[in-house]
């Protein structure tokens, strides 16, 4: 994620969030398995399912049906302070496909950008669940990640994201006690934007300053936010992709208010990296890379690998070192390499490649500001929860993934184009009118220590 705030745009007129439970729709986690890989290359099936967020969920009243929050605006009669509206207020079951256009089958998941019903949904965000209680807690260090995924049916403007988190694994149920609904119903949510859009964060509803979002009619911004380190293995769509750690001056899930979260003008003074570092090859410089008929063919399913390499090859080791491969019809795919003028040449992501990108490109070092990889190998430590979203960018179009960005500069300067899309592309209102049946489709998750996943 790169911009600060409004990151996913979700819907849901009548939809709300609270921290108690409610039962007006049974919650039943779509079944979804993943393979377990070991250093023979031998892989088995892990039973698994997902959990949407809170922050789609329906949000009422404990017990009955009146809306806490609608819109994007908080009923001031139920939720007048962040306790009582906890209190008061519970987040429901979800219709996974009906409502949010999610749909899991095997080993494979789609989600689609905006469904119809009783109202209109735009995107959504899941989580890996271990059990119905508890997320999946991913040790990446020294271990590979690798899925298929099928971004042909997304254009500029949308993201398709597959990433990590620092997120509790019980949705921070045991560190807050108003938290009732923990990871079962989606809660805990954090990244490194510092999301403010969360209504409810350690289990208080975000309803003080909370100001209703201009462009997105379901969302808006409270004073909290939700600050932790992210590992984003995946952020794309047929246009564009990047891979990008972003750390964090705290650890675990931390809650902000002011200057700590980083919003707006304080971008670079929060407690987390906004900008992370980010690899993405036509950025980079290799424009030939990833694309319809390209190397990496967006036209059709490819599959991507990303390796966590330590300084000691052991899972206890410093991470040093983010590689990527990509394979596709049987042929294994190197990353693109890095050409960019004045910069030695890379194709992984290492401190290195982060301080030579930031120096060519001109851009604020807030990575190696907040401790770089090194940083992000402690927020590993912890384990990391598997988040993957289709979301639209009512902050910034998405041009910072697919496009010539920031719009200040010139596109011809170093690092300003990321992809071919058009500077006028990715408004979520022209998105969701021209493209509603966009999709992406994530499938064969496997994990496992580095070359025993494909
Ligand atoms: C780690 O493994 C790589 C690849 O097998 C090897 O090149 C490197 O020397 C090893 N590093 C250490 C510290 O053992
Ligand atoms: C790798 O490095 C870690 C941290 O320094 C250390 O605890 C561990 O023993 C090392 N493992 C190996 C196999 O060298």
């Amino acid at each position: 994620m790169f911009q600060a705030t409004a990151l996913f745009s979700f819907t849901l007129l009548a939809l709300t969030y609270a921290q108690q439970i409610g039962t007006n729709v049974a919650e039943n986690h779509p079944s979804l398995s993943i393979s377990t890989c070991t250093s023979g290359g031998s892989c088995t099936t892990a039973a698994g399912s997902i959990v949407i967020d809170a922050n789609w969920r329906w949000t009422h009243n404990v017990g009955g049906s009146t809306n806490c929050y609608t819109g994007n605006t908080w009923d001031e009669s139920l939720c007048p302070d962040p306790e009582t509206c906890a209190t008061n207020c519970a987040v429901d079951g979800a219709d996974y496909t009906g409502t949010y256009g999610i749909t899991a089958n095997g080993n494979s998941l789609t989600l689609k950008f905006v469904t119809q019903s009783q109202q209109k949904n735009v995107g959504s965000r899941v989580y890996l669940m271990e059990d119905d209680d508890t997320y999946r807690e991913f040790k990446l260090k020294n271990n590979e990640f690798t899925f298929d995924v099928d971004v042909s049916q997304l254009g500029c403007g949308l993201n398709g994201a597959l990433y990590f988190v620092n997120m509790d694994a019980d949705g921070g149920k045991s560190r807050f006690a108003t938290n009732g609904a923990g990871a079962r119903y989606g809660t805990g949510y954090c990244d490194s934007q510092c999301a403010q859009d969360i209504k409810f964060i350690d289990g208080l509803a975000n309803v003080i300053d909370w100001t209703p979002s201009t462009s997105d009619p379901n969302s808006g911004t409270g004073s909290v936010g939700s600050c932790c380190a992210e590992m984003d293995i995946w952020e794309a769509n047929s246009v564009s992709a990047a891979f990008t750690p972003h750390v964090c001056t705290v650890s675990g899930q931390t809650s902000c208010t002011g200057t700590d979260c980083g919003a707006g003008d304080e971008r670079y003074d929060g407690v987390c990296d906004k900008d992370g570092c980010d690899f993405n090859s036509f950025r980079m410089g290799d424009t030939s890379f990833f694309g319809a008929g390209k190397t990496v063919d967006t036209s059709r399913p490819f599959t991507v690998v990303t390796q966590f390499v330590t300084n000691n090859n052991s899972t206890s080791g410093a991470l040093v070192e983010i590689r990527r491969l990509y394979v596709q019809n049987g042929q294994v795919i190197q990353n693109s390499k890095t050409s960019i003028a004045g910069m030695d040449t890379f194709d992984s992501v290492t401190d290195e490649f982060c301080n030579a990108q930031k120096e060519a490109f001109d851009d604020v070092n807030s990575f190696e500001d907040r401790g770089g990889l090194g940083a992000m190998s402690d927020a590993m430590d912890d384990g990391m929860v598997l988040v993957m979203s289709l979301w639209d960018d009512h902050a910034a179009n998405m041009l910072w993934l697919d496009s010539d960005y920031p719009t200040d500069r010139p596109a011809s300067q170093a690092g300003v184009s990321r992809g071919t899309c058009a500077p006028s592309s990715g408004v979520p209102a022209d998105v969701e009118n021209q493209a509603p049946n966009s999709q992406v489709v994530f499938s064969n998750i496997k994990f496992g220590p580095i070359g025993s996943t494909f």
